[in-house]
């Protein structure tokens, strides 16, 4: 094990986007562009620092048993992940909406137990559990948003940022769960074995978070 090499785990698209200007200015930057590049392990500017381009929900994973030393993730991810094995030192403050409960604008009354649709399985059955509701919840691996639509479900969980896919769609936010932004994680183990390099990291990525706001 080199002590001062680094695998950091984050996924396509808006996370990566986003975290690329802050990794920069941390002195990272990847040698490939991973919306071009098939290759899922990405060399840096940095010898020993190497992306893994994943799927923005299986980031915790690849933290929690080691595969990453440290990872990019949003909160939801977290969340709904539970955060086992994982340290959480930074909000990056990217990648900023809220995680809502919502509904049809026009709604009827409804008979029975209530449908809920949506990808956070875990969080969605705490939160009404919480509110001492008895609801039946429907796993869905995206467009969320359609199910009360086609009569699939009463209410959705899901991201809301502009909220114009809700509008879009005839649909409205009832309720607030929690507000979300991307996190840096860490792998318990990996802190303790590379502890200066990643000490240095964080630090260099909560600079980069400071110049930025
Ligand atoms: P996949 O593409 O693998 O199915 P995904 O759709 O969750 O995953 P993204 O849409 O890139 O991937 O979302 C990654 C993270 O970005 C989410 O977990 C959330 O924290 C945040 N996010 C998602 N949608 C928005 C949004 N509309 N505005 C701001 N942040 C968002
Ligand atoms: C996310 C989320 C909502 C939408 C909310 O989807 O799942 O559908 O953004 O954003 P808005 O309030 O600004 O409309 P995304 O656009 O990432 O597409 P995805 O479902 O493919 O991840």
């Amino acid at each position: 094990m080199n002590p001062n090499s680094l695998t950091i785990a984050l996924s396509k698209g808006r996370i990566f986007e986003e975290a690329l200007p802050l990794l920069k200015r941390a002195g990272i930057e990847p040698l490939e562009n991973p919306n071009t590049s098939r290759k899922l392990i990405l060399p840096t500017t940095e010898a020993g620092v190497n992306l893994v381009i994943i799927r923005a929900a299986d980031v915790p994973t690849y933290v929690q048993y080691g595969a990453a030393d440290v990872g990019v993730a949003g909160k939801d991810v977290l969340l709904e992940h539970g955060g086992e094995g994982l340290y959480e030192p930074l909000d990056l403050e990217i990648a900023q909406c809220r995680l809502m409960v919502a509904a049809p604008l026009q709604r009827g009354a409804t008979r029975g137990r209530l449908r809920v649709a949506t990808k956070y399985l875990n969080i969605t059955r705490a939160y009404f559990a919480r509110q001492g509701k008895q609801v039946e919840v429907i796993k869905l691996y995206g467009s969320m948003e359609l199910a009360p639509l086609v009569g699939l479900a009463d209410y959705i969980v899901d991201l809301v940022d502009t909220g114009n896919t809700l509008k879009a769609n005839g649909l409205e936010p009832t309720e607030h769960i929690a507000d979300i932004s991307s996190r840096l994680v860490v792998n318990k183990a990996s802190m303790k074995m590379k502890h200066a390099r990643i000490t240095q990291f964080v630090q260099h990525m909560a600079a980069a978070v400071q110049a930025k706001s």
